[in-house]
């Protein structure tokens, strides 16, 4: 960017959605980062992904404020008021040329936000909000760019049905189109995904009217070819010092330190065959996925949500998330009977079963634990 502004040429700086990250809580805490470089950075409009909601409307407005966010969406209501969640369109102007950036959703890419327990938004269709906005903003605007959230397969049709867009940046697409396409009156492009790359479009446009008579796109893939900037590197690099000490924190307030080093949890599939009946039980049971329920939410990676939803998580060899795939997700037979490589057969392990269930099922996580109730659900 240092290069572009350097050259003294006018830019407009636009995004066409999906900046935050994946429903986590490690990730949100990188896209506030990745908020305050991108506020650095001056963008002139930013157009709304579903992703970007992921951590709820007023995370998106707070991170909005702190860094001065241009977000814009002409689609996406508020279900409970029916308001816009965010400005309709924003105007530019640049060498006495106004742009109008206005940005639609597709309804078809689920919101689904970490915080929610209800549908909170709705989206209108995005042709019929457009064909009503473009000549509304055709009063205000001399040129229309649109920052659509579409996907390629939905941008194409849009674009067909609504005349007056000059120019269009297709989010939400992985393909990595090379150049610019134009289509009708409506010069296309894209800057594909996860900022690996930069688009750039050399625009000619005519004096007085705003129409764009010409335009040349390239794509510059971000990779190593293309040096750091010092300034941002450091606040990089700092930033993941200060992200590892996020998670250590997070990982001490839930220590691997009970059981014993000797022993092994040898997951689910090795009681199988001597236990049929209690498989039957509880392969059946909601213990066996227990794991899908927290990454349904996002949350597979928080400690605070893997001491209950896996096995032996606090204990020596249970458990890791440094393990990828670890056969030990879920609520399995050994997070109630404890370490399979102890086998005990002197009615130890059942005692020891009976307890097991408050640990998890706690005041707060279970108010309505009654042992015999429950108990009656799993029994084998
Ligand atoms: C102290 C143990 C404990 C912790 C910690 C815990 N859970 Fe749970 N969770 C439970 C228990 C027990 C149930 C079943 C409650 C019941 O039905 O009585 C449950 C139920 C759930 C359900 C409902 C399951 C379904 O299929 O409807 C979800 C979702 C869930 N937990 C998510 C989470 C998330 C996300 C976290 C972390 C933020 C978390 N839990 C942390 C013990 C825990
Ligand atoms: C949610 C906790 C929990 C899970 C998960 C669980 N059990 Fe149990 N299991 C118990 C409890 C509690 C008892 C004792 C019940 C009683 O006797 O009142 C028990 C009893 C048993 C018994 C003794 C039965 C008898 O009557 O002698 C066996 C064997 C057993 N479980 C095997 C398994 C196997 C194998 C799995 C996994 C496929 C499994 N359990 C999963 C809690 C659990
Ligand atoms: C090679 C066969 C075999 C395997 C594998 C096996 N068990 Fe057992 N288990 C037995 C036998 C035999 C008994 C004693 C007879 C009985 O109660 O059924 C027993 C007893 C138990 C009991 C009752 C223990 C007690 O203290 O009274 C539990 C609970 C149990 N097993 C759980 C498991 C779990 C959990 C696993 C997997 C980690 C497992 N078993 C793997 C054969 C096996
Ligand atoms: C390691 C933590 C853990 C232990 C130990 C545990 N549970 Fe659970 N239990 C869970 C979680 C988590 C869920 C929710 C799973 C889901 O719905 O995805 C759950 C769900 C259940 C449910 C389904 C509740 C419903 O509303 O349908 C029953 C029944 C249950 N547990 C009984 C027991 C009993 C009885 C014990 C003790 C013998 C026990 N659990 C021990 C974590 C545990």
């Amino acid at each position: 960017m240092d290069g572009v502004w350097n050259e003294n040429v006018p830019v407009l700086m636009v995004d066409a959605g999906d900046l935050f990250g994946r429903r986590s809580k490690d990730e949100k805490h990188q896209t506030e980062f990745l908020c305050q470089m991108t506020g650095d950075l001056g963008y002139d409009g930013i157009g709304l992904g579903e992703r970007d909601l992921n951590y709820g409307l007023p995370f998106l407005r707070e991170m909005i404020e702190q860094n001065g966010l241009p977000f814009t969406n002409a689609n996406v209501r508020d279900a409970k008021t029916g308001e816009l969640i965010l400005p309709e369109y924003l105007i530019v102007e640049r060498n006495g040329i106004k742009y109008g950036l206005v940005s639609v959703l597709d309804p078809a890419l689920k919101i689904i936000t970490m915080t929610a327990t209800e549908a909170e938004f709705t989206v209108d269709d995005p042709v019929a909000v457009m064909r009503e906005l473009v000549p509304r903003l055709r009063e205000k605007a001399d040129c229309i760019v649109l920052l659509g959230h579409l996907g390629e397969n939905n941008t194409e049709p849009l674009i067909r049905e609504v005349k007056g867009i000059d120019i269009s940046v297709t989010g939400h697409t992985f393909r990595n189109l090379q150049t610019e396409r134009v289509l009708d009156d409506t010069a296309m492009f894209t800057a594909t995904h996860e900022g690996r790359y930069i688009g750039r479009a050399n625009l000619f446009i005519e004096e007085g009217t705003g129409r764009v008579m010409a335009i040349d796109v390239g794509i510059t893939s971000l990779d190593d070819k293309v040096s750091s900037d010092a300034e941002m590197q450091a606040k990089v690099d700092q930033y993941k010092k200060e992200l590892v000490e996020y998670k250590e924190a997070k990982r001490a307030a839930y220590p691997r330190n009970l059981g014993s080093d000797k022993e092994q949890f040898l997951s689910e599939r090795a009681c199988m065959s001597c236990h049929e009946d209690a498989w039957k039980s509880y392969v059946g049971s909601p213990h066996r996925t227990a794991f899908a329920a927290i990454r349904n939410k996002g949350q597979s990676s928080e400690p605070e949500c893997l001491s209950c939803h896996t096995t032996g998580y606090m204990y020596k060899n249970g458990y890791s998330t440094e393990a990828p795939g670890s056969k030990l997700i879920n609520v399995q037979c050994e997070a109630c009977h404890g370490y399979g490589s102890e086998h005990a057969r002197d009615g130890k392990w059942v005692a020891q079963a009976k307890d097991s269930c408050v640990v998890c099922h706690d005041q707060k996580n279970s108010p309505e634990f009654d042992y015999a109730t429950y108990w009656e659900k799993i029994k084998h």
